[in-house]
């Protein structure tokens, strides 16, 4: 599989040294290249929505200056150049009275400082644009780092992608058009004292089509405007189709929905080739007439000029100049639509932008925070009531108190509320009532860096980076080297398979890691947590595609590797919570029974209803004979009687649930 590194990065590498591969990916999260704006919209909601991007703006303002005096004397330049042609031809061409070799320097002079002025400002405005651009792409990025879960749960990540990518490009563009844009109207201006000062009849004939070019300019923008929306959407709606079809191949090829698919997509360009069809014809049907309106004025100016040069009343240089600045004068009134339709755009895009800009992180540092440093490892949720958003309590009065160094295995049917527990204690979410504590000290005191560096979550579909295994693993701690790298893999049962891959740890995965097993990705992702050596360990179903065995060598390397390692295994099967130190049931939100497997298995029937109904959901992952494998393996250490004779009155071999699956 190729790989999806940003571009530019693989390039520069590439470029300077090609003879090192492995510096094609850059660790993550070391990037020095990378500079903070160090500015951030204005809050103030109440303003225009180019004065909140003022303090974005102002960091340029240099270049703005500049760019802007540039375009002020290659304008000038511009406008003086039929001036001179005006002179020419009356002075060294038709009269004689003068020489012609001046003239034509002073219109090389002229052509030259404007295309450098020109090329000044394009320069200028345009680069300012790209730096607005990064600007605002790092802002909402920085930004986007700062919200908190909550957030993701309620948007789209479509949306966000779009935010970042298509609605700041229309923002700047806008930003880079409006000076350009400016210019323009002041050359229009300037062109039209000239030619007032000239003739004022004159004048007007040439103006006479302006209007129409307006008026036509402003029809068609009433036109494309909604077409161009339609198209827009429509274009994502094709995006995301192909965007799902190729992320979610897997899904398609399964169902053989290839057919249904392509349909699909058919149906979604079709319907964009007719709105771009649309948008094409009503270009084709208005552009001849924007174009060919002004010429209406250059047919009256020649027609009544030529009148006055035959009569002598004027010099042939005055007409030929007046063509001229005619060009100059519709330059204009063409862009003016094109503008108000790009302002338009840039003040909605702005607007979405802002709505995330807008968005208050709602977990953030405390004022006065407290550094988690070496903890013991001390657990507790006291009283805990917590739902999501404005939802029905998910963990409702929740006790929970664990030791430095113990293993709890917490139990519960599917949806009682488990890996609610496990994001609560990095502070993922706040609660509403009671308090979570590590050491004693409420997580909303501590400093958030330093609490989650203690905590270390496992899930089970973990997310996996498309760089090479070595980066993934030490993503925690980009520093490490392979040695260590190495170490965490071993102790996650990882290493063997990594050695066989092709580039061993150099290995790059492909997309999410669907190169990889689910039980090698859930591997990796144990050794990337492992490598950080949290103190306190939560794993969230994180071995429900691992083997048995395997597991059961994770969990010894575990218990070796950091002694008094507070470990919470969240799990459904009964091999994983047989590692336990001691099993917790949680029902309704709350934990109703506490303590050793068999204990619980001999005083408590709804531990073994839970345990019973889950081992009756294998996982996708789950191959019969690893099931097999499995059942074995817990039978064998005398895990399973308790269970069967609760669940199912026919005893060991009967048609319980256990038969059933087997
Ligand atoms: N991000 C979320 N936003 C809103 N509701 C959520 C969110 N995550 C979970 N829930 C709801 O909270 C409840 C508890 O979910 P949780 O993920 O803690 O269950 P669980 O015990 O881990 O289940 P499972 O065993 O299937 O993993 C569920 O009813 C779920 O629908
Ligand atoms: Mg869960």
């Amino acid at each position: 599989m190729t790989t999806t590194a940003p571009a530019s990065a693989a390039d520069d590498a590439q470029l300077s040294d090609p003879a090192a591969p492995d510096d094609r990916f850059e660790p993550v999260g070391v990037t020095p290249r990378y500079t903070s704006p160090g500015v951030t919209i204005s809050p103030d909601a109440a303003r225009g929505w180019v004065r909140r991007l003022g303090p974005v703006i102002k960091r340029h303002r240099l270049l703005f200056g500049v760019s802007v005096a540039a375009a002020f004397i290659a304008l000038t330049a511009q406008l003086a150049v039929p001036a001179v042609i005006r002179s020419t031809i009356d002075q060294a061409l038709d009269s004689r009275s003068r020489e012609l070799t001046p003239f034509i320097w002073a219109l090389v002079a002229l052509g030259l400082t404007r295309g450098a002025f020109a090329f000044a400002y394009r320069y200028g405005l345009y680069s300012m644009a790209y730096k607005i651009d990064y600007d605002l792409r790092a802002i909402i990025y920085e930004h986007l780092t700062r919200l908190s879960f909550s957030f993701y749960d309620r948007i789209q990540s479509g949306q966000v992608i779009s935010r970042a990518n298509s609605d700041i490009r229309s923002v700047q563009m806008y930003l880079a058009f409006a000076p350009l844009m400016a210019m323009s109207l002041l050359s229009f201006v300037i062109a039209l004292a000239f030619m007032l000062s000239i003739n004022v009849v004159l004048t007007l004939l040439a103006i006479f089509a302006l209007p129409g070019v307006y008026l036509v300019g402003v029809r068609l923008r009433n036109y494309i405007f909604p077409l161009s929306w339609i198209v827009q959407s429509r274009l994502a709606d094709v995006a995301t189709i192909v965007e799902e079809n190729v992320t979610g191949v897997r899904v398609v090829k399964s169902f053989a929905a290839e057919g249904q698919q392509v349909k699909l997509l058919g149906r979604a360009a079709q319907k964009l080739q007719w709105a771009m069809v649309r948008q094409v014809l009503a270009r084709a049907h208005h552009a001849p007439i924007m174009e060919n309106l002004p010429r209406v004025g250059i047919a009256l100016v020649l027609l009544y000029g030529g009148w006055l040069v035959i009569e002598g009343r004027l010099s042939l240089g005055t007409i030929v100049a007046f063509n001229a600045y005619i060009l100059m004068l519709q330059a204009p009134f063409r862009l003016l639509g094109f503008f108000m339709m790009l302002g338009q755009r840039a003040r909605a895009s702005a607007e979405r932008i802002f709505e995330i800009l807008d968005e208050k992180p709602d977990i953030v540092d405390p004022v006065d925070p407290v550094v988690l440093d070496e903890p013991a490892g001390r657990v507790d949720f006291e009283g805990v009531v917590f739902g999501y958003g404005e939802g029905p309590a998910v963990l409702d009065g929740l006790e929970l108190h664990i030791e430095p160094g113990e293993t709890v295995a917490i139990v519960g049917r599917t949806g009682c509320g488990k890996s609610t527990i496990a994001r609560l204690l990095p502070r993922f979410y706040d609660v509403r009532t009671g308090h979570v504590s590590v050491d004693g000290v409420d997580v909303r005191q501590l400093q958030l860096a330093s609490l989650r560096a203690n905590v270390g979550l496992v899930l089970d579909e973990p997310f996996l980076f498309s760089t090479s295994i070595h980066d993934n693993i030490a993503y925690g701690r980009p520093d490490a080297d392979r040695d260590e790298v190495v170490a965490a893999a071993r102790s996650a049962q990882a290493h063997g398979f990594i050695e066989q891959l092709s580039d061993g740890y150099d290995t790059i995965i492909g997309e999410r890691g669907y190169t990889l097993s689910g039980g090698q990705r859930q591997r990796i992702a144990i050794a990337r947590t492992l490598l950080v050596n949290p103190r306190i360990l939560i794993l969230d179903d994180a071995t429900s595609a691992i083997d048995v065995h395997v597991e059961e060598a994770i969990h010894d390397a575990l218990r070796n590797l950091l002694k008094g390692r507070t470990t919470i295994v969240i799990a459904h099967r009964l091999s994983t919570i047989s590692l336990a130190d001691r099993v917790v049931l949680m029902e309704g939100g709350r934990v109703v029974a506490s303590g050793s497997h068999s204990s619980l298995m001999a005083g408590e029937p709804r531990y073994a209803q839970v345990l019973a109904h889950a081992e009756d959901e294998p996982g996708d992952d789950e191959a019969p004979d690893g099931l097999e494998r499995e059942i074995e393996a817990t039978r064998s250490r005398g895990l399973l009687e308790g269970i069967e004779a609760t669940v199912n009155p026919l005893g060991p071999g009967g048609m319980g649930p256990m038969g059933g699956v087997s």
